[in-house]
């Protein structure tokens, strides 16, 4: 279970009496799915529905491309890549030593970055997982079609039926009937699971095993997030009191944008993957905080001047392990002509933590309060447990801002003047 505090006196003047008053309402529309977008509220235990047969089914399938592949193209947008994306980097890092590559497209429309991913791919034996609920999105689709190409031109149209697999609904959707029509292996994304929410669906397991992750305990930790974070009373529930006070900085001490901080460089997917979950979430009828990301002590050195003396338009939302993954030791030097000596012998994650200590007192302390969600260590149990906290409190805070948090009816409006300009058959008049 994570552990929550605040920090800062903005948190002193919130009045918390609009919670009390509506909290436990919406508490028991989440738990018995009345709310707005009720049909989508499958995640809310569809990790503890998950069979040992379909965890099998993933794990299996994620072994076989281990072992038979050189690299994974995992192709998705939105929903369907950035949960995985963010459980694999914040886990494995950057650089993990198995020697096994995953490498991520169709996640935008960029010709310089999809012509070099072909490149990369060109000289790997690669599988191809492509993910899309929709089964029509454009980004995902042509990159799908680029790579499948790829691979028929290089083995032949069998071994590309082989080498995909397809994460998409149970019944329609031009994926779908591709899927069937090449027999390519598929997983099901479930109907009452929406994009942001399916990470803990095939969507992210397979993804997420294939990196060499134990996906058992992934989804241990997702399954005791379902009791660690339902109770109704927002005092006794870290996920709601967390929603609570965010969604009281915004109407109350009138901040208008949460910055999700972390201290480790590869958790930067985690606080993109929030940015979707919060925004898309919650940004309707002229509503809402804007959600933004930071990663320290990286960005203090862009945006910390902000932070600390700017306009006082942001609140901090931390993520933070009390252990790292791995540590190094600063060395010792007889010169000493850097002057580091006063740190020889520390380990870089002390002098991280200090640096943490100092931030969050120096901003505090000025005009931005600060959320900290702490959890032991980034592995895959805890960030099991983290996502599935952060469904909640996404539920609690939209429900509390009087917003339908499962739709994104305002995606729609680029795509279809996109579609015109683009002769898509259909769209011609609108
Ligand atoms: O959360 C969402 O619904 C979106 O981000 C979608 O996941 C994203 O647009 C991709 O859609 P699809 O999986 O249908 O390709």
């Amino acid at each position: 279970m994570v552990t929550y505090t605040r920090h800062g006196k903005a948190f002193d003047s919130l009045d918390f009496i609009e919670i009390e008053e509506r909290g436990q309402d919406i508490a028991k529309m989440i738990e018995e799915r009345t709310g707005a977008g009720n049909d989508f509220l499958g995640w809310l235990d569809y990790a503890s529905r998950l069979t040992e047969r379909d965890i099998e089914d993933i794990a299996k399938t994620a072994d076989y491309i281990r072992h038979n592949y050189d690299a994974l193209a995992v192709v998705g947008i939105g929903g369907s890549y950035l949960g995985a994306r963010a459980a694999i980097e914040a886990i494995k890092g950057f650089f993990p030593d198995d020697g096994f590559e995953i490498i991520y497209v169709g996640n935008t429309l960029s010709s310089t970055y999809t012509n070099q991913v072909i490149n990369h791919l060109s000289r790997k034996k690669f599988a191809i997982n492509v993910i899309s609920k929709s089964g029509t999105t454009t980004e995902p689709a042509v990159a799908f079609r680029l790579l499948k190409e790829l691979l028929i031109e290089k083995y032949g149209k069998e071994y590309a039926r082989k080498a995909i697999f397809a994460t998409t609904d149970r019944a329609k959707g031009a994926l779908k009937s591709e899927a069937v029509k090449e027999g390519y292996k598929t997983f099901v994304i479930p109907d009452d699971v929406g994009g942001r929410f399916s990470v803990i669906t095939p969507v992210g397991l397979l993804p997420i095993a294939c990196a060499g992750i134990d996906i058992r305990a992934f989804i241990k930790g997702v399954r005791d997030g379902e009791k660690d974070y339902s109770d109704h009373d927002y005092k006794k529930n870290p996920a709601y009191n967390y929603a609570a006070n965010r969604y009281l900085l915004h109407k109350q001490a009138k901040f208008s944008t949460e910055m999700f901080v972390s201290y480790e460089i590869q958790e930067k997917m985690i606080e993109e993957w929030l940015k979707q979950l919060f925004d898309e979430s919650e940004g309707k009828d002229g509503k809402a905080l804007l959600c933004a990301s930071g990663v320290f002590t990286t960005d203090l050195h862009s945006m910390g001047q902000f932070i600390q003396d700017g306009s006082p338009v942001l609140f901090e939302t931390i993520i933070k392990e009390t252990q790292p993954i791995l540590d190094v030791t600063v060395p010792s030097d007889v010169d000493n002509l850097d002057n580091l000596n006063y740190l020889a012998g520390r380990k870089l994650s002390y002098i991280n933590d200090k640096a943490y200590i100092a931030t969050l007192d120096a901003h505090t302390s000025s005009h931005s309060p600060a959320n900290v969600i702490e959890i032991e260590k980034m592995d895959a149990y805890n960030l099991g447990n983290l996502f599935y906290f952060f469904f909640r409190a996404t539920a609690y805070s939209a429900y509390l801002l009087g917003v339908n948090p499962f739709n994104q009816p305002g995606v729609e409006i680029y795509k279809s003047n996109m579609f015109k300009l683009l002769g898509k058959p259909g769209y011609e008049n609108k």
